[in-house]
């Protein structure tokens, strides 16, 4: 094996990961089970239900991850006396979901003699750009949007982190999941949504771009979601008939116009020259390439995450665990879950 092993666990919300990352942070194991399913009738994240079937499924995972980093040194599988220590997702997310992996970290750590490492899921989003890009230095502005989180942060070092804005109200992810919800297209909405985007019109229909011109950093999306569901119900009304292309992109590029707005003000104020995006709505091609479009001109280089790096997974949460790791900083075993640990 190169060096200690670090196995990471992320619970935060309705993925459950682990991953082992060797000392030169190459990622040797990464499994995620998704409880998308069990969710997906409610049209979104049901936070008990998540609980539960983190506790079901984490004893699999661990074994599963354990399984293929075996595989990757060409053994059997790997015990946990392998390890050196465990990084866990201590927060933001749900809190019945974290302590179901900040508990089984611990356990682990008093059973196996390991080092405990607090990992701020925010962090792991934002580290998920060294995948691609490990060149990626600090100073660098990042825009972190998933179901649950919508920031524009300066990232002025590697841990020191300037929030500049957040939402007021819905996160981009969960927008576009309870749009696709009152469309009847199941959850998760962001995929299906770009999906029919790639179809459509951005301008034909026009929904309202929410504190474009606020001055600040805040976003605000319940706004437009309910400009969304209100044109839906009009055209039922009238019995017309949605086009759903059309829909999809012209809900996207409010979306994203206002993102980009943002980011870019956000850009030339700091002075930066790098931008990167992270969370699971990092995936959506229209605003990775709406990005692309105003920075390249700029001389801004964007970085992104690779496609499967952008929801939650464990091995963005391993590369926090191993910096952590290299800089001795550890947790003592009367770690908490935070559902609301700031960045
Ligand atoms: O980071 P993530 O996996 O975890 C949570 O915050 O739960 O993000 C999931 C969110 C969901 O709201 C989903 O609809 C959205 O990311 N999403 C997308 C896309 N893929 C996932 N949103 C827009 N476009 C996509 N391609």
């Amino acid at each position: 094996a190169a060096g200690p092993l670090v196995l990471s666990i992320e619970s935060s919300c309705d993925e459950t990961a682990m991953a082992v990352t060797d000392s030169r942070g190459v990622v040797c194991a990464s499994v995620v089970a998704t409880q998308i399913d069990f969710h997906a009738r409610f049209g979104g994240v049901v936070p008990e239900i998540a609980s539960r079937k983190h506790t079901e499924a984490i004893v699999g995972v661990f074994e599963e991850t354990l399984a293929r980093a075996g595989a990757h040194f060409g053994v059997d599988t790997l015990v946990a006396s392998d390890l050196a220590a465990v990084g866990v997702t201590a927060g933001p997310g749900l809190v019945g979901a974290l302590v179901v992996g900040v508990a089984f970290a611990k356990g682990l750590c008093v059973g196996a003699d390991l080092m405990l490492i607090a990992v701020q899921h925010l962090e792991g989003h934002l580290m998920a750009n060294l995948f691609d890009t490990p060149d990626l230095r600090p100073p660098f502005v990042a825009s972190l949007v998933s179901g649950g989180n919508t920031m524009l942060v300066h990232v002025r070092a590697w841990g020191d982190y300037q929030v500049l804005g957040t939402t007021i109200d819905d996160a981009v992810g969960e927008a576009f999941d309870k749009v696709a919800k009152a469309l009847g297209l199941g959850y998760p909405g962001g995929p299906v949504i770009s999906r029919l985007s790639a179809q459509g019109s951005p301008r034909a229909i026009r929904f309202p771009r929410a504190m474009l011109h606020s001055g600040d950093y805040s976003f605000s999306l319940s706004g437009l979601k309910t400009a969304v569901i209100t044109y839906i119900e009009g055209e039922n009304r009238a019995g017309r008939p949605i086009n759903l292309p059309d829909l999809a992109a012209s809900f996207e590029a409010a979306v994203i116009d206002v993102q980009v707005a943002k980011a870019v003000r956000a850009v030339e104020e700091t002075g930066v020259s790098d931008f990167c995006v992270g969370g699971g709505v990092a995936a959506n091609a229209s605003l990775r390439a709406a990005y692309r479009g105003v920075f390249e001109k700029r001389g801004v280089r964007v970085t992104v995450p690779p496609f499967s790096a952008c929801g939650d997974n464990a091995a963005m949460i391993g590369i926090c665990a191993l910096r952590s790791y290299n800089a001795g900083v550890f947790s003592p075993l009367t770690l908490d879950a935070n559902p609301n640990a700031p960045l």
